[in-house]
C-alpha cells in the first residue's frame, strides 16, 4: 500500500479521494470474469474508494495472449504473460484464471509476498483449499472466494459468517446453472439430453468441452467448499459422491413428471446425528424432487440453495449462479473486504475445521429411489422383482408398467418397460438389489437409477 491516511479527515468528514491510500491490485486472468471485474473497478473507482477507505489501482492483469483486444476497460498497457512477477509487487490478488497450476503457486507466492488474495477457483479450492488457507495464515493475509460458489449469490459468506453462531444441519440446491439449463430444457420440450446440451452450447451456457459441468464436477467442488465451512471440517472432493446428467434420458424426465415431479442435479451437504455421535454427507447426483418444491421452479441457469440451521431456520438464496457480470458482483464484494481490512487493520476469515467431521460413505446412507427396468413380459416377472426388492429389505412405492411395441409376427418375448419408484431404503440394499437384477434373465435391462428428495 503506498500511502497511509484515513478515509476520514479529523473532523469526521470524508477525506479527498486524492489523499486515500493506494491499494496495487494484480488481476489474473481477463476472461469472461476477470473483464468485468476489471470493467466494476474501473467504472466505479470512486465509489469503491470510499467504501474501502483506499483506492483500488490496478497494476497489471496476467493473460496468455497479449495480442487479444479486450475492450476498453482491459488497457493493453496493462496486459503481461509475467504472473510471477505481477503478483511479487501486489497488496491484493484477483486469481480468475482458473485451473489448478499456474493459479495455486501463484496464489502462494502472492501471500508469501504478503498480498491477500480473491479467487472464484472453485476448483483449486476443492483440491487444495488446505494449503491455501495454511498459508494465508502463516502470512497473516486474508482468502475470500465468495465467487467460487454460486456466482452471485451471497452463498459462502452467510455460511462461514452470518451463520457461524448457528448449527447448519443441511445446505441443499442446485449449484450449477448449465446442468439446470440443460434439465430444465428436456423438462420444457422433451429434448434429449444431447440435444438440450447443443442448445446451451449454441447459447454460451455450456462451454465446448462441458465435461466438468455435466459430469457434476463443477458442483462436486462447489459442495465441498459448502460442507468444509457449513460443518468446521476439512471435506476433500474423494469423500463427495459424485453422478452428473449425461445418464438422463427424455424417458426419464417422462417419467418424473407422470409421477408429479421434475429431475435437478443436488448438491446436497448434511449433517448425519448417530447414536455415538455424527457424520456427514456430501453429495452430487440428479434427483427427482416434486413439482411443487421451491427448486422445481428455478428454471434456466439460475441457482438456488437451501439451508436449514438449527435456530435460524431454513433460508433460500436464489440468483444467476455464472456469467461474467454476476461472478464479477461477488468478487469485488470479496476485494472491498480484503481491501478494508489492508486499510483499517485486522484479518478475515480463517479456517475453522476443529469440529473435524468424518464423512459417511453413500453406501451407509437411505434415499428413496426410482428404478426403471426393461423386462421380458410373462407372468411372475414383476413378482420376482417385488421379491428381490423386499429381500433387501426395500419397500416399493409405486409401480408404472408400459408394454413395449413388437414388429408383427415377431417371436420374440414381449417385453415391458417397468417403473418403480420406492420407499427410503439403504443405498447399499438397492447396490445389491441392482446387482440380482443385472443377472437375472427377465431383466434385460437397468435404464435408470435416481434418487428421490425433497419429499
Ligand atoms: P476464461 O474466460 O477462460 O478466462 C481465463 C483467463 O485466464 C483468460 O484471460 C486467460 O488468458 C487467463 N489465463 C488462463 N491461464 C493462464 C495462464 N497460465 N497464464 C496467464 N493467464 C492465464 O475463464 P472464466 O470463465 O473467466 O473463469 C475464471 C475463473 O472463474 C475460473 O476459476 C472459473 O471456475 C471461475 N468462475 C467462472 C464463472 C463463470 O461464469 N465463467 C462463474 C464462477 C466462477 P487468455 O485470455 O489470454 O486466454
Ligand atoms: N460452469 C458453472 C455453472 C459456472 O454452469 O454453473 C461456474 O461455477
Amino acid at each position: 500500500m503506498s500511502q497511509h491516511a484515513s478515509g476520514l479527515s479529523a473532523s469526521g468528514e470524508h477525506a479527498s479521494l486524492s489523499s486515500l491510500p493506494t491499494l496495487r491490485v494484480a488481476v489474473l486472468g481477463a476472461g469472461t470474469v476477470g473483464g468485468e471485474v476489471l470493467r466494476l473497478i474501473s467504472q466505479q473507482a470512486d465509489e469503491l474508494a470510499h467504501r474501502v477507505g483506499g483506492r483500488l489501482e490496478v497494476i497489471g492483469v496476467a493473460v496468455r495472449d497479449l495480442d487479444r483486444d479486450r475492450g476498453e476497460h482491459v488497457p493493453a498497457a496493462l496486459l503481461t504473460e509475467d504472473a510471477a512477477s505481477l503478483v511479487h509487487d501486489a497488496d491484493l490478488v484477483i486469481e480468475v484464471m482458473g485451473g489448478i497450476e499456474p493459479a495455486r503457486t501463484l496464489l502462494l507466492d502472492a501471500m508469501a509476498h504478503g498480498a491477500s488474495v480473491v479467487t472464484a477457483n472453485k476448483a483449486l479450492l476443492a483440491q487444495d483449499g488446505a494449503t491455501l488457507y495454511e498459508a494465508a495464515d502463516i502470512h497473516g493475509v486474508d482468502l475470500y472466494f465468495e465467487a467460487a460458489v454460486a456466482g452471485a449469490i451471497p452463498l459462502v459468506r452467510p455460511v462461514r459468517e452470518s451463520l457461524a453462531g448457528d448449527r447448519i444441519q443441511r445446505v441443499l440446491g442446485i449449484v450449477n446453472g448449465t446442468t439446470n439449463f440443460i434439465l430444465d430444457a428436456m423438462t420444457r420440450t422433451g429434448a434429449s439430453f444431447d440435444d438440450a446440451l447443443a442448445t446451451a452450447q449454441q447459447l454460451g451456457y455450456a462451454e465446448a468441452d462441458p465435461t466438468a459441468d455435466v459430469e457434476g464436477h463443477d458442483a462436486a467442488a462447489k459442495a465441498s467448499i459448502l460442507a468444509s465451512l457449513a460443518f468446521h471440517s476439512r471435506v476433500r472432493l474423494s469423500a463427495v459422491h459424485c453422478e452428473g446428467i449425461t445418464t438422463i434420458s427424455a424417458q426419464d424426465i417422462a417419467a418424473a413428471a407422470r409421477m408429479g415431479r421434475t429431475i435437478k442435479l443436488l448438491s446436497i451437504v448434511e449433517r448425519i446425528e448417530e447414536e455415538d455421535g455424527e457424520r456427514i454427507s456430501a453429495r452430487v447426483y440428479p434427483a427427482l424432487i416434486p413439482e411443487e418444491h421451491p427448486l422445481a421452479a428455478v428454471a434456466e441457469a439460475y441457482n438456488a440453495v437451501f439451508i436449514e440451521a438449527d435456530a435460524a431456520g431454513s433460508l433460500m438464496f436464489y440468483g444467476q449462479g455464472a456469467g461474467g457480470s454476476p461472478t464479477a458482483s461477488a468478487i469485488l464484494g470479496d476485494v472491498v473486504s480484503a481491501a478494508r481490512s489492508r486499510v483499517h487493520g485486522g484479518v478475515g476469515p480463517r479456517e475453522s475445521r476443529y469440529a473435524e467431521l468424518e464423512s459417511i460413505p453413500l453406501e451407509e446412507l437411505r434415499s428413496a429411489f426410482y428404478i426403471s427396468l426393461t423386462v421380458e413380459d410373462r407372468p411372475g416377472v414383476l413378482a420376482e422383482i417385488a421379491g428381490t426388492l423386499s429381500g433387501y429389505g426395500i419397500s416399493i412405492s409405486t409401480i408404472h408398467q408400459e408394454l413395449l411395441e413388437q414388429e408383427e409376427g415377431s417371436d420374440e418375448p414381449a417385453q415391458a418397460h417397468i417403473g418403480i419408484s420406492t420407499h427410503r431404503a439403504l443405498e447399499s440394499a438397492m447396490t445389491a438389489s441392482l446387482d440380482v437384477f443385472s443377472s437375472t434373465a427377465t431383466v434385460l435391462s437397468i435404464d435408470s437409477v435416481l434418487r428421490i428428495e425433497g419429499e
